[in-house]
Formats: structure tokens, C-alpha cells, sequence
């Protein structure tokens, strides 16, 4: 009998098969249009670059394996990256960066729809060969299932015409930032398609993408073109002066439920889909934490970057007290992951896998 591998329509059904990253050889990268836009003013990894620090690579390493093997014990197989030098700087004929970033985090590169694993464009030129840390396990997946799409979205050429030089300066303040993320002006252009994988989130039929610093319309168009079958929707957050990637705001459960950050709700308009078709969006609970670890270029609300395992259980950070307490009470088990110390690795239990298998077809949640 041919074997199915790859199979994931939505954030919620029972999970088989996942990757999970690895903090081998991560790199804070120099200085690069887009990725300083997202820098926060204040943060401690302004104006420095390098490999990260050993005992952090170690120490990161040390959670995620244990992650690995705490979805191991409860059935789900777990693959692991292989990580490429990302010490080695980057030169196309459109740009050049002296080092890249890591095999971390894998939610960003890959998004998985049905049977298809699609590469994701990237729109920081340090992230430009990211998927090279995937290859052998797509490679893998290719010789294992016949029916196994494995493609990649046309490699974007990111010279300076893809960034706002508004956005260059140094101190533009948070202000401004909120107004500029209100009015949709965003660092990058629309010159060219750019889109992060982890700005989308599978719902069966329908993929909901967020708009921001990481994907522009084109990205969002190019999806479209891309997955026919689908219907494709655009939401922003007004309220994240930073915004890149949907999965620490806006998160759903399972069918009828999503949690949203409170600091960045979304419109009503857009909220319109969701309600008419019964689905309730409530607040998520505060994070534990005032500040992010150090060197981490996340914010606090990596609370709610939760990894569904079935739509009654669910992996929170073991520390992220009062997000478990909310998940309990709305009726979901809670799985205490230990995850903290590998967050500055670019996120939490959501952002560090990548769906390969979960149980269920393509259904149809909305009208
Ligand atoms: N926009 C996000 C990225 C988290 C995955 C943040 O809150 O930092």
C-alpha cells in the first residue's frame, strides 16, 4: 500500500508527524533592512551580530530535543533539520549579507496544505537559503510519498527596492510605528511577492494571512494563485507597531474558537468571517513575563505561540502560567512544555515545528 507522509489542512486535528528545529549554529544577522524594522527600539540586540553564544545554542538545544521527545512519548513522530553553516555570508547578484540565521524556526520557512510542504519566499535576505536546512527531509518525504507536492514560491531578489527607507532610521518611535501599521504601511514594498509561512494559518478551505512587515499584498496574492482551492483572506492587527508573523496573535484551537491578543485585535470587518460563521474569538490571557529573554527578538506575547495537539490538548510554555489557566478553563488539556531559554531562537512551541501530518481532510468551515 503507498504511504501518505505529508497531510495537514488546518492548526487543530490530531498531530502525527512534526518537525521540530534545532539551535545548531543560530546567528544574530548583521544589520538588514527588514529585520531592523523588527528589531525593537529598546532591544538588547541592537548593533550587535555574531553567532550566538555556545552555552545558549546548547542550552536551546537541550528544550527542544526535550520537546522532541515529549511528542515522541505521546505517539507523534518527530524529524529533525540538518543544519547548514550559517556562518556563511549570502551574495546574489542583488544583495549581499555576511551570515545568516539558523534551522530555527522551522514555522516560518515551511508551510504545509494537504499533501504540499511549499517553501515560503523569506523577505530577510539572511533567510534567503533557510530551506536548505529542510532539503534532506523533503527529500526524504519525496521517496516516501508518491503524492508528496514538495515546492518552493519564487526566490524574491530583495535588493533595496523591496524595503521603505522610512523605515531605516534608527529611532522612528512607537508611535509612529502604531500609525504606520494602522494606515498598512509596512517596510516592505509590493515590489515583488514576499511572504513568511508563519503569517498563515490553515483553517481546511481557508487560509487567513496576515498583512505586515514579512508578507505584502503580492505575497498574499501570490498564495492565491498558488492554492486555487482555497479561499485566501487578509486580516491585520492594528495595535503591533512590529508586526510579522500571525502565531503570537492570533491562534486558533479548534473549529469555534481562536484566542486573540488584546493588544492587537482584530478589525471588526474582519472579524465578520469568523462571527457570522459561529466562531468565537476571545482575548488571551496576560503572559507571565514583562520582558522577552535576553537577545530574543520576540515579544512577551510568545505566551500565546501555543502547538495544538488535538482539538481537547494543547503544549504551553511551562512558565506561561496564566495562558495554562486560561486553556483549562477553556476546557482544553494543557501539556507543559519547559521552552523559555530557546525563545531568542525566533519563538515559542508553535514557531519551533512544522506540521508534516495531522489526521483529517479538507473541510470546509465557513460560508
Ligand atoms: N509578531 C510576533 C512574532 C512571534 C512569533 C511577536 O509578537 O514578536
Amino acid at each position: 500500500m503507498q504511504k501518505t507522509v505529508v497531510n495537514s489542512w488546518n492548526e487543530w486535528d490530531p498531530l502525527k508527524h512534526v518537525i521540530v528545529g534545532r539551535a545548531d549554529d543560530c546567528h544574530i544577522p548583521p544589520e538588514e533592512p527588514a529585520l531592523d524594522a523588527k528589531v525593537p527600539e529598546d532591544s538588547d540586540m541592537r548593533g550587535q551580530w555574531g553567532r550566538r553564544p555556545q552555552e545558549t545554542i546548547d542550552r536551546a538545544n537541550e528544550l527542544l530535543d526535550k520537546f522532541a521527545a515529549q511528542l515522541e512519548a505521546r505517539g507523534v513522530r518527530v524529524d529533525r533539520p540538518n543544519s547548514i553553516d550559517h556562518s556563511r555570508p549570502v551574495t546574489t547578484p542583488d544583495f549581499h549579507t555576511d551570515s545568516q540565521f539558523g534551522c530555527m524556526p522551522p514555522r516560518d520557512v515551511l508551510l504545509t496544505v494537504g499533501s504540499e510542504i511549499l517553501e515560503a519566499t523569506m523577505s530577510y535576505r539572511c533567510r534567503w537559503f533557510e530551506y536548505l536546512n529542510y532539503r534532506p527531509l523533503m527529500k526524504q518525504y519525496w521517496e516516501e510519498d508518491p503524492n508528496f507536492r514538495h515546492e518552493a514560491a519564487p526566490k524574491p531578489r530583495l535588493t533595496d527596492a523591496d524595503y521603505h527607507p522610512d523605515y531605516l532610521s534608527e529611532k522612528i518611535g512607537v508611535e509612529k510605528r502604531l500609525q504606520w501599521a494602522e494606515e498598512k504601511f509596512f517596510v516592505t514594498t509590493e515590489e515583488e511577492p514576499l511572504f513568511d509561512a508563519a503569517d498563515v494559518l490553515r483553517f481546511g478551505k481557508d487560509l487567513v494571512v496576515q498583512h505586515g512587515f514579512t508578507t505584502n499584498l503580492k505575497g498574499i496574492e501570490w498564495l492565491r494563485r498558488h492554492f486555487p482551492d482555497h479561499r485566501v483572506h487578509t486580516v491585520n492587527f492594528p495595535g503591533d507597531p512590529y508586526p510579522i508573523h500571525i502565531d503570537a496573535t492570533f491562534t486558533p484551537l479548534h473549529p469555534g474558537l481562536i484566542l486573540n491578543n488584546p493588544q492587537r485585535r482584530l478589525p471588526k470587518d474582519q472579524r465578520a468571517l469568523f462571527e457570522r460563521n459561529g466562531w468565537e474569538i476571545v482575548d488571551a490571557a496576560q503572559p507571565a513575563h514583562n520582558t522577552p529573554p535576553p537577545l530574543c527578538y520576540s515579544s512577551v506575547w510568545l505566551s500565546m505561540n501555543v502547538l495544538v495537539l488535538d482539538p481537547k490538548t494543547v503544549c504551553v510554555e511551562k512558565s506561561e502560567v496564566y495562558q495554562a489557566e486560561q486553556m483549562d478553563k477553556l476546557g482544553m488539556e494543557v501539556v507543559e512544555v519547559d521552552l523559555r531559554d530557546a525563545y531568542a531562537f525566533g519563538g515559542g512551541l508553535h514557531c519551533c515545528t512544522a506540521d508534516v501530518y495531522r489526521e483529517g481532510d479538507c473541510e470546509d468551515y465557513f460560508q
